[in-house]
C-alpha cells in the first residue's frame, strides 16, 4: 500500500514491547521532527502557496501528535528523555546529492519526507496489529492513518512541482535504497530502528 520494498519483520515489535519508554522517547522526537520538517520547508520554499498552506497545517498536526505521545509518557510515570540517533534517517540522507536546481533541492526534501512518513506508517501499522498492550495499539493505529495521509500529500507535491516522470523513476531508486537500508534494522526498540 505504501510502496515500500522490504517490510518490516513481525519480531521488532517483540523488541519494542520489552522497552515502551524507549520507543515512546524516540516517537516524541519523530513528531518534533516532522514538526521541525514542515517549518523548514516553508522557510526554504515560501513561493510555493499552497505547500506554506499544508505545512502550516501540518505543523499543528505534528506537534499535536508530540502531544500525546508525550501525554502517554506523563501517564506511565515517566519524563521524557533526550533525543535519540537515528541510524535510519542518517543513512536516507546518503542518498539524496548535495546541491542542484531549487525545484531538485524541493523535489528531495519532499520525497525524504514522504519516505520517512511511509515508513512510521508501516512501523506504527505492525505495533496496532501485534502490540499486547491494547490500549496502545489503539494508540498507534489512529496515529498510522495519520501518517498514511502525510505520504500521500508529500508524493503529490513532488510529483506537482517536479516533472512526473523524473519523480517517479528517483522515487522507486529511493524505495530501492531503503529496502537495502532496512534489511539491517528492525533491532532497536525506536520508530525506524
Ligand atoms: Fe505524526
Ligand atoms: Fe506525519
Amino acid at each position: 500500500m505504501l510502496g515500500l520494498k522490504l517490510p518490516t519483520d513481525p519480531r521488532w515489535v517483540n523488541i519494542v514491547e520489552k522497552n515502551i519508554e524507549e520507543i515512546l522517547t524516540d516517537h516524541a522526537f519523530c513528531e518534533q521532527k516532522a514538526t521541525s520538517t514542515a517549518i523548514s520547508l516553508i522557510v526554504s520554499f515560501p513561493e510555493y502557496t499552497e505547500l506554506v498552506q499544508e505545512m502550516t497545517a501540518l505543523v499543528k498536526e505534528e506537534i499535536s501528535h508530540f502531544k500525546m505521545v508525550h501525554d502517554k509518557i506523563i501517564e506511565r510515570g515517566w519524563v521524557l528523555g533526550r533525543d535519540r540517533r537515528d541510524d535510519y534517517v542518517i543513512e536516507l540522507l546518503k542518498f539524496f546529492p548535495k546541491g542542484g536546481s531549487r525545484t531538485t533541492q524541493l523535489v528531495h526534501r519532499l520525497l525524504y519526507a514522504a519516505l520517512i512518513e511511509a515508513r512510521s506508517c508501516e512501523r506504527f501499522r505492525l505495533l496496532s496489529e501485534e502490540l499486547k498492550d491494547k490500549e496502545l495499539a489503539g494508540f498507534y493505529r489512529n496515529l498510522m492513518v495519520s501518517e498514511a495521509n502525510h505520504y500521500t500529500m508529500f508524493l503529490g507535491f513532488a510529483r506537482q512541482y517536479g516533472d512526473k516522470k523524473e519523480v517517479d523513476a528517483k522515487w522507486q531508486k529511493l524505495l530501492e535504497y531503503e529496502a537495502e537500508i532496512m534489511a539491517n534494522l528492525g533491532t532497536k526498540e525506536t520508530v525506524h530502528g
